[in-house]
C-alpha cells in the first residue's frame, strides 16, 4: 500500500552471517543518507517477480559504523522459490532496490524498568537495534538467544562482544546443549517488559507462559513475519452494509484480498495482523480473531477485525 512511496537503495555489501543467513547492507543510491529508524523497526522490500512485485518485510538495523544504512537479515526458507530464494540467489552487490520507508509495529516500551529480549534463530533481528537503542539511552536488557548451534547463530560474535554480560546463549545441538524456558520468565523482577521473536511456537509458549505467569498484556511484546497458522480455514460471506453489496471470500484468500480485488480501498501494511491497518468495523456475524494486535477485550467486543488474516463463520456485515 505504501508502494508509492518506495526508496531506491543499492545493495553495499552482502555478507554470509550462517550457511542460512546473509545479511544486506544498504545504502542511498545518491549522496544521501537513509532515513532514521527506532529499535523494532522494519522495511519491506518489493522484489520483482514474473508474477509482479512479492512484498516482504524484515527487521532493519546498522551494525556498521556508518550512519544513514539499513541493514537486514534474510534467512534462506527450506522451500522457498520466492523473497529469500530471491535474496540468496539473485541479489548482488551493486543492484539498485525498492524498498519501504522504516515502520514500526514492535517499538519498545519506555515505561519498561528492564526489557528481557527472547529469540530463536532469525528472530534475533528486531533485538540488534533494540539493544542498539537501550545502550544509547543508558537502558538495562538482556536477550536470551536459542539457535541450532554456535555455528547456526548469526551475530554470534558481534553480540558476545559487545553485549558479553546481557547475552546468554542456548544452543540445542553440540557439547553444551541448553534448551532455552518460558519458565525464564520467572526470573525477571517486576516492572519488566518482554519480547519475543522467533517461529511461531516459541511466541505462543512464551505468550502463554507470561500470561499464566502473570504479566500484564502491555508488558508483553511480541512479533511476527507471517500470520498465525489455522488449523483449517473456511469460506464465508461478506455483506458490504453501506455499499449494499454480497461477496464470499474463499477458503484459500483473505477478506483484505478480496476487497482490494473488488476494488474496495482498503488501508493495510503488515498483512499479518500485527499493526491494525486493515481494521474493519462489524455489525453482525461472528468474527474468528486471528490478529496479534487488538485486545482481548477488542477480540471479544466481536465489533472489529483485522481484515488481513481474521475470518467470519458463515456471514459478517461489514460497515464498509
Ligand atoms: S495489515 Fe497489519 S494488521 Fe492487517
Amino acid at each position: 500500500m505504501y508502494r508509492n512511496r518506495a526508496l531506491q537503495v543499492r545493495v553495499a555489501n552482502i555478507k554470509e552471517e550462517t550457511s542460512t543467513i546473509k545479511r544486506f547492507t544498504l545504502q542511498a543510491i545518491d549522496d544521501t543518507i537513509l532515513p532514521p529508524f527506532s529499535g523494532g523497526s522494519h522495511i519491506t522490500t518489493f522484489l520483482p517477480q514474473p508474477t509482479g512485485i512479492l512484498d516482504r518485510h524484515y527487521s532493519v538495523f546498522n551494525l556498521t559504523a556508518k550512519t544513514g544504512l539499513l541493514e537486514i537479515a534474510v534467512r534462506l526458507a527450506e522451500d522457498s522459490t520466492g523473497g529469500s530464494y530471491y535474496w540468496h540467489h539473485h541479489v548482488q552487490v551493486g543492484d539498485v532496490l525498492s524498498v519501504s520507508y522504516p515502520k514500526n509495529y514492535f517499538p519498545l516500551s519506555f515505561q519498561a524498568k528492564h526489557h528481557a529480549f527472547y529469540a530463536a534463530g532469525i528472530g534475533i533481528t528486531p533485538f540488534l537495534s533494540m539493544m542498539a537503542e537501550l545502550t544509547e539511552k543508558n537502558k538495562t536488557f538482556e536477550l536470551h538467544y536459542a539457535a541450532k548451534s554456535k555455528e547456526q547463530c548469526a551475530f554470534y560474535d558481534y553480540l558476545h562482544e559487545a553485549f558479553p554480560n546481557q547475552c546468554h546463549f542456548y544452543f540445542s545441538n553440540g557439547e553444551d546443549k541448553k534448551r532455552i524456558s518460558p519458565t525464564q520468565l520467572l526470573n525477571h523482577r517486576i516492572g519488566t517488559h518482554v519480547y519475543f521473536c522467533g517461529p511461531e511456537s516459541m511466541i505462543q509458549d512464551f505468550a502463554t507462559s507470561a500470561k499464566t505467569y502473570g504479566y500484564p498484556p502491555f508488558h508483553v511484546h511480541f512479533e511476527r513475519f507471517a500470520p498465525r497458522p489455522m488449523k483449517e480455514q473456511h469460506a464465508f460471506q461478506i455483506r458490504m452494509k453501506r455499499k449494499e453489496t454480497e461477496l464470499e471470500v474463499p477458503a484459500n484468500a483473505t477478506l483484505l484480498d478480496v476487497l482490494l480485488q473488488n476494488g474496495i480501498k482498503i488501508p493495510y501494511s503488515c498483512r499479518v495482523g500485527g499493526c491494525g491497518t486493515c481494521e474493519i468495523k462489524v455489525t453482525e456475524g461472528e468474527i474468528v480473531h486471528f490478529d496479534s494486535f487488538l485486545s482481548e477485550e477488542q477480540q471479544k467486543s466481536n465489533r472489529t477485525m483485522l481484515s488481513c488474516v481474521s475470518r467470519g463463520k458463515g456471514r459478517l456485515v461489514l460497515d464498509l
